[in-house]
């Protein structure tokens, strides 16, 4: 087993300590399971204010993010270079340094953008990003990204769903915890994705542990039936009851009439 390095491109690069050193993905980092490496953005700005953005041409309210320093960044992470060799090369359109093999719009490692108009995150998705070898996540903020960046630097536009956050940086985890836990040998003692919600295609049933009796709320009868038959038929009733009722989508009745 290869581990997966995953990069990260924030401005926000202090929001990601917390998410990366606590319980399992914190674990899964330091056994070396994943190599996830956080970049500031600002890093590849030019400038006395480190501006990462700017004016939308056309007018209008907001900010856009620059194109020229998220594509100085992204080459600079996917070819493995520092910031210092990689500042401001767009502007000063230098020649790329000899050891480059990744280009914006040419070869480039999966590159996912992380937008509201992205393609939906879903566990299917995880699947195909946990098979790659290295993923770079972008984390745009603001009112928008430049176009530029979308069609040149990232491969893959990804939404966390139907709702909109400040930036992607919470998306950013999203896809990094799905991924890393589809990583064999992460799970440990847990149940095999295979078994779980989404990957079945349904919701999963309900769970009980002592004690048996909780403020009048008694656990079903047939859990403490020693009844395994019983048990997986009733586990798998549940199920079933519950995706009808909250997800019929999952069902394929987008309408859950
Ligand atoms: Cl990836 N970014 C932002 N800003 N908002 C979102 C999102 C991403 N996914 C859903 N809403």
């Amino acid at each position: 087993m290869s581990a997966v390095r995953i990069d990260v491109l924030t401005i926000f690069p202090g929001w990601f300590e917390g998410p990366l050193t606590t319980s399992l993905l914190g674990r899964a980092i330091t056994d070396g399971v994943v190599d996830v490496r956080v970049h500031d953005l600002r890093d590849w700005t030019t400038d006395r204010h480190r501006s990462v953005d700017d004016a939308p041409y056309g007018g209008g309210a907001g900010m856009v993010m620059r194109a020229d320093v998220w594509i100085d960044a992204c080459e600079a992470v996917w070819n493995d270079l520092d910031a210092e060799v990689t500042r401001g090369r767009t502007v000063r359109g230098d020649d790329p340094p000899a050891t480059e093999t990744y280009t914006a719009g040419g070869s480039r490692p999966r590159t996912v953008l992380l937008t509201p108009r992205g393609r939906p995150l879903t566990q299917a998705l995880a699947t195909e990003l946990a098979a790659e070898d290295r993923l770079v996540l972008l984390c745009g903020r603001y009112e928008g990204i430049d176009e530029r960046v979308h069609e040149l630097v990232a491969t893959d536009e990804v939404s966390v769903g139907d709702y909109v956050l400040f930036g992607g940086e919470v998306a950013a985890a999203a896809v990094i915890e799905t991924v890393t836990r589809l990583v064999p040998g992460v799970l440990g003692n847990q149940t095999s994705p295979a078994e779980e919600s989404f990957t079945s295609g349904l919701l999963e049933y309900p769970h009980y542990t002592r004690p048996a009796e909780v403020r009048g709320h008694r656990v079903p009868e047939v859990l403490a039936s020693g009844d395994h038959g019983a048990v997986a038929r009733w586990r798998d009733q549940r199920s079933r009851e519950l995706t009808r009722e909250r997800r019929p989508d999952l069902l394929g009745d987008p309408e859950g009439a």
